[in-house]
């Protein structure tokens, strides 16, 4: 099957500036560059303030930049109004959270099944994908436990599900294992891992080397600028393409 190479992602020297107030700005992201192919697993390092949530809030079309431009599958966010944005995160990207963000005193599979109800699924297709999609991140026995009543990793697993369940061909996580235990973190990250290998784009930020050794590519960012980008793994070779910070 041969399709046309297009980038997944593909940012033009992005700027995001916070005006703090009239004589303070802030450029959190300064001029970044970078395309991102279908199929591809990328980590995001740098250290605290660098820009990485920043980015990632603007892939996922959370955020807008302030100037330069973000094509996602090819098209121009800028020319999307919100509606149409919102459509796009719904039914492409999952999104994952250091601080899992699941909606407290609601079940695992409530909380699965919540995208689904804005996505317009009917009640008996949402419980249906939303337990498979708690099955396939090892959360079948606990469809109707609370979030309090699960561990931090069993929590961020139910996050992955619910990030998934609507099949998005893109994953963003956020420092997804930031909260997380080694073991948990491990459990996660091959979660991730997985989907990638099922042909979904991972993009994930992350502090820890051992996260980011899992990665085909690791993009460093530092004063909102792509200081380095570089292909790790096996295979990885192509991935660089067209790159210059
Ligand atoms: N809403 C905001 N208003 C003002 N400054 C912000 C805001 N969000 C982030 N910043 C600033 O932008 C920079 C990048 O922040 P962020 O993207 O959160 O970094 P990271 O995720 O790498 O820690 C930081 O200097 C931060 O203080
Ligand atoms: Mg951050």
């Amino acid at each position: 099957m041969s399709r046309p190479r297009r980038p997944v992602i593909q940012v033009d020297d992005v700027r995001r500036t916070y005006q703090v107030t009239e004589e303070l700005a802030v450029h959190a992201l300064d001029g970044v560059s970078l395309r991102i192919e279908r199929g591809e697993l990328v980590a995001i390092m740098g250290s605290s303030g660098s820009g990485k949530s920043t980015l990632m809030n603007m892939l996922g079309c959370l955020d807008m930049p302030t100037s330069g431009r973000y094509l996602l599958d090819g098209v121009d966010t800028r020319d999307m109004d919100e509606d149409e944005q919102s459509d796009l995160r719904n039914r492409k990207i999952g999104f994952v959270f250091q601080a899992f963000n699941l909606v407290p005193r609601t079940s695992a599979l409530a909380n699965v099944e919540l995208p689904l109800s804005y996505a317009g699924v009917p009640r008996q297709q949402r419980r249906e994908r939303a337990t498979a999609a708690l099955k396939a991140v090892g959360m079948g026995a606990r469809l109707n436990h609370l979030p309090s009543e699960l561990s931090g990793g069993q929590q961020q697993r139910v996050a992955v599900a619910r990030a998934i369940v609507t099949n998005p061909s893109l994953v963003l996580a956020d420092e997804p294992t930031g909260n997380l235990d080694s073991r948990s973190t491990a459990d996660v990250l091959a979660i991730f891992e997985r989907l990638n290998d099922e042909g979904r784009t991972v993009v994930l930020i992350t502090h820890e080397n051992d996260v980011a050794a899992r990665a085909r590519r690791v993009i460093r960012l530092a004063d909102g600028r792509v200081v380095s980008d570089v292909a790790t793994g096996a295979g990885a070779g192509d991935a660089l393409a067209g790159e210059a910070a």
